[in-house]
């Protein structure tokens, strides 16, 4: 099980997190973007985060919670990044053209999908991404508490994945701890935390407690 690391919530400002992250053990750098329409919050400053991610060593976990032209500017921009993957929601609007734009740029690319959001919506596009992240809170912030239906919808998309050898990472996504870990750990292939790694002290104790629950 691989760890993506969210530095949204953090006791150090993005800088001091975002090298944090880069010089632990985590397999990546979750990169939480918000336009402040797609969800209300907006943290939608491209340049820092481009400048605060543009030497690190980590592969990027980029998820957008965005749309419309702002999503597209910012696709443009963390390609430049040579992210590992990027990943749109699958509840905005023209997704197509957004996936074969990801797709013209060589990324791979993940669909997200909200907790009241059904799986049927993902059929049309699972033979065209490589990662669904399930989102196990309401996209926004962190620090959130994990929604308990989520493991139900994992096993579900997790069979899908398998019945149809479909090359498709599952990841997880929000309220991931110490405690909740053990309800995704044997589904999920990546899970995402942010605030109980980004809030304590250091960085490799958090997700060694994660890894090790
Ligand atoms: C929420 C973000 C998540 C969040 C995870 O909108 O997509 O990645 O930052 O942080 P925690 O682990 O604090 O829920
Ligand atoms: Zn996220």
């Amino acid at each position: 099980m691989k760890i993506a690391v969210s530095y949204l919530k953090s006791k150090d400002d993005l800088e001091k997190t975002v090298q944090r992250i880069d010089k632990s053990m985590a397999d990546y750098i979750h990169v939480d973007i918000m336009d402040g329409k797609f969800v209300l919050e907006n943290n939608n400053d491209l340049l820092r985060h481009i400048k605060a991610l543009k030497d690190c060593q980590k592969k990027l976990d980029v998820h957008l919670m965005m749309q419309g032209i702002p999503l597209l500017k910012a696709i443009e921009a963390f390609s430049r990044l040579n992210p590992e993957y990027i990943t749109v929601h699958v509840e905005i609007e023209e997704l197509e053209e957004v996936i074969k734009f990801i797709q013209k740029k060589k990324i791979k690319i993940g669909l997200a999908i909200n907790p009241d959001t059904y799986i049927i919506k993902l059929r049309p596009y699972l033979k065209e991404i490589q990662k669904i992240i399930v989102m196990s809170v309401y996209p926004g912030k962190g620090g959130q508490k994990f929604i308990e239906e989520t493991p139900a919808k994992l096993k579900i998309l997790k069979e899908i994945i398998s019945d149809n050898s479909y090359p498709i990472e599952l990841e997880v996504d929000g309220g991931i701890n110490d405690q909740t870990i053990s309800l995704v750990s044997q589904i999920a292939d990546t899970v995402v935390s942010g605030s109980f790694i980004c809030l304590a002290e250091d960085i490799d104790t958090q997700i060694k407690k994660i890894k090790n629950a």
